[in-house]
């Protein structure tokens, strides 16, 4: 029997994160749960985004998935431990396989990280690659993920952006003038890379914690747990399903067929 892996975020976003895990593992049934009700996190405090992300949770236990990951950045920098308590299964979130994969590149054992307001105030990243032995230099980027969502990726106001904000990032802290890693610590950047490519020192690596999620799953899993016919995606909403259909699509770089509303105030 194929796994079911349920994806939450706090929107469409996270649907980087499938688009990475269905590379990997496409035989596996997906349910995806976007509270996009509730977007964005990246400026709420850990109270609110607790509460929400563990009613999410609850509501993608209780429909059968066998292993849940967190795609949401924010909600796995502010509400990791609470929702990992509130469920059964096993949880992943994007923070940990972020920071391991910047580990293993970096030579100068000093990051860079783009992330919310919210997840940079946690100061989650940071922690995450002290422990792995890296200094790390945080940047919050609001601007990027109304940005992306207004379909902005190839934009010169968004090229202006990148710049301001990576220039102040590089040039203004020491410790990250000698980073050779940039984290993409959003769901939202990973549609940027290849702007922020061109923008980013060329000696600097960029790692996306997307890619590195998946790669932790696959290894939770087995890679030959999800193989062969591709599974299916049901995608679940609390706020307009046909938004949710138009812009989930340019983030899962698919048409999504299946979308449900639901309310996890209830
Ligand atoms: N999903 C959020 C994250 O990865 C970005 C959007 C939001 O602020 O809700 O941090």
């Amino acid at each position: 029997m194929a796994p079911v892996i349920g994806v939450f975020d706090s929107g469409f976003g996270g649907l980087t994160v499938l688009r990475e895990l269905r590379k990997s593992l496409p035989g596996a049934d997906y349910l995806y749960f976007g509270d996009t009700a509730h977007l964005p996190y990246g400026a709420k405090s850990v109270r609110t985004v607790a509460k929400y992300a563990t009613a999410s949770a609850h509501f993608l236990e209780q429909s059968g998935i066998e292993i849940l990951v967190i795609a949401c950045n924010t909600a796995t920098a502010l509400a990791f431990d609470d929702i990992r308590n509130a469920v059964k299964v096993p949880v992943v979130g994007v923070i940990e396989p972020g920071a391991e994969r910047a580990a293993t590149i970096s030579k100068t054992k000093k990051a860079a990280v783009l992330a919310t307001e919210a997840t940079v105030a946690s100061h989650a990243y940071q922690l995450a690659l002290q422990r792995l032995g890296l200094q790390a230099t945080e940047k919050a980027c609001p601007l990027f993920v109304p940005l992306v969502e207004e379909g902005w990726v190839e934009h010169p106001v968004t090229e202006e952006v990148a710049h301001i904000y990576i220039d102040e990032i590089f040039s203004e802290h020491a410790a990250a003038r000698e980073a050779d890693v940039l984290v993409l610590g959003c769901t939202h950047y990973p549609l940027l890379r290849p702007l922020l490519r061109r923008v980013v020192p060329a000696r600097v690596e960029i790692v996306d914690s997307a890619e590195s999620t998946a790669a932790k799953v696959v290894e939770m899993l087995g890679k030959n747990s999800a193989q062969g016919k591709e599974g299916g995606i049901r995608c679940y909403t609390t706020d307009s399903v046909e938004k949710f259909r138009v812009l989930g699509g340019r983030f899962l770089g698919s048409p999504i067929t299946h979308t449900e509303l639901i309310d996890i105030e209830k």
